[in-house]
């Protein structure tokens, strides 16, 4: 049995004035205290670069909960506020930790631990945790937590995981992708293994192929420095792409447990083929119009040309006995038509149509599982058409829907970070990503590069507002396969 383990009473948010924590953080902890959910001894410490006093922080949470989170979640955020205090500090120095640590020693005695959230750039990843060892705050019952990007290459990634794990063991190292917050990918696991229907026929003799699209809409959204030196295979495809990946790639685990979850994880994105640059497509968006609005191309919104891919579509394959020979199309990309995840499995034809020429048109079963901005899962059947045709039975295919709020109604929407936060507080580490997961993400990911750097590959433009250059429908049509619109 493994050790239960105690929820930490204090939380240490680094960045805490930053984007994340007041449009995500801030809000998902006010709206799990407004549920019950947190314990009463939980006490907050923001700290950040900013001069500002407890109840100049407290005011500017209160501007960010009356911003972003829900009138109708918002209960009891006066009792939220007052969890909260502010310790200002600039981590890349060794001199104001002492004074955070007596900040966080203000807070009381702990008698269960410390969970450390760093929402900072990742260059004072390492500057924070020598800060946090001369100050004594790495004890045996501080969880780190990390958020993206952990690194822009293998190497890169390497070097910040090391800094890390000098100062915690991997057991209490919480690497966050946010799409594993969110409840319809929690919803695909539950689909996987918690059914007898799926798992028989999930394999390359029954599936022909995946599709997972992440589309948005939004452009660079003010993340001008960041984005360029990212692009969207390292923004999206390194992650939370790959994530999605895995967890509809892998085998089922023994339990719902951390290691048995990421140890299947692993070895799915281990078994990743390398691609070649003629089984992907890049893309970079010029000025359009998205739902009747003109907007930018962005070589506008970055200020200079370049050649940072905004789209990218990949035919990837999971080299094992499960998925030989069923390609996974991934897509993703700024300023598309409509904002969309989901994942499509489109399973094979009958072996042998009964209603062969009887003017009825045999369509494979596809599962849609839709991620956002609905949560649902659809599973489309042929049935008869009702009536009484001349030819016999005529066939049509119909959706099996299950839309996620309707089926559980009385349960809000909750923001993806609600989940993880609250696992990171009672140390839960399913949701969050090993070390070897990231790694073999980057790895994979590298490879791409390399072919686009051998073969030379620049983004062809993309008109904003359509689905990505036209080689990105060429690169499944090719297959006789259509992305799902
Ligand atoms: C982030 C990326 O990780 O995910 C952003 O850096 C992207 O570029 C965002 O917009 C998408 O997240 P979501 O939850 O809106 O799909």
């Amino acid at each position: 049995m493994p050790e239960p383990k105690l929820s930490a009473d204090r939380l240490l948010l680094f960045g805490a004035t930053g984007d994340l924590s007041r449009r995500m953080l801030l809000p998902s902890l006010c709206a799990l205290d407004a549920d019950g959910l947190l314990s009463p001894d939980l006490k907050i410490i923001g700290t950040a670069r900013s001069e500002m006093d407890d109840a100049e922080f407290r005011n500017m949470a209160r501007e960010a909960l009356e911003n972003y989170l829900p009138d109708e979640r918002r209960g009891g955020m006066a009792a939220f506020l007052n969890r909260l205090s502010y310790q200002a500090l600039d981590a890349s120095t060794l001199d104001g930790f002492d004074a955070l640590a007596d900040k966080v020693n203000e807070a009381g005695p702990s008698d269960s631990g410390m969970a450390i959230f760093l929402s900072t750039a990742p260059s004072l990843f390492g500057p924070t945790i020598a800060g946090l060892k001369h100050a004594g705050l790495t004890g045996d019952n501080v969880r780190m937590c990390l958020e993206k990007p952990l690194g822009t290459d293998l190497a890169s990634s390497c070097v910040i995981n090391d800094a890390v794990a000098d100062a915690f063991p991997e057991d209490r190292i919480f690497r966050i992708d946010h799409y594993l917050g969110k409840e319809t990918v929690q919803n695909l696991l539950a689909l996987r293994f918690a059914n007898i229907l799926f798992e028989p026929i999930w394999n390359s003799n029954y599936i022909d192929h995946v599709q997972i699209t992440v589309a948005e809409t939004v452009g660079l959204e003010g993340r001008v420095a960041f984005y360029d030196d990212a692009g969207a295979l390292r923004d999206m495809v390194q992650n939370h792409m790959l994530q999605l990946l895995a967890l509809v790639a892998m085998e089922p685990p023994t339990s719902f447990d951390a290691t048995a979850v990421r140890d299947e994880k692993v070895k799915a994105l281990r078994a990743l083929r390398e691609v070649q640059a003629s089984e992907t497509v890049t893309g970079q968006y010029r000025a359009g119009a998205i739902g009747g609005e003109a907007v930018p191309g962005y070589d506008e919104e970055l200020g200079k040309a370049s050649d940072t891919e905004t789209f990218t579509a990949i035919k990837a394959h999971v080299d094992n006995w499960r998925w030989k020979g069923v390609p996974f199309y991934l897509r993703t990309g700024k300023r598309l038509p409509e904002r969309v995840t989901e994942i499509v499995v489109k399973f094979r034809c009958v072996p042998h149509s009964i209603f062969e020429g009887m003017g009825a048109s045999m369509l494979p079963n596809r599962l849609v599982i839709g991620i956002q901005p609905e949560e649902n899962i659809s599973l489309s059947l042929m049935a008869k058409v009702p009536g009484l045709g001349q030819d016999g039975i005529s066939l049509r295919e119909v959706p099996l829907d299950i839309a996620m709020p309707d089926a559980f109604v009385g349960q809000h929407r909750r923001i993806a970070y609600e989940r993880l936060l609250l696992d990171l507080i009672q140390g839960e580490q399913t949701l969050f990503v090993r070390r070897d997961e990231v790694e073999a993400q980057w790895q994979w990911v590298d490879q791409v590069r390399s072919a686009w750097e051998a073969a030379g590959v620049k983004p062809q433009t993309y008109t904003s507002g359509s689905w990505g250059p036209s080689s990105a429908i060429a690169l499944t049509e090719r297959d006789g396969v259509s992305w799902h619109e």
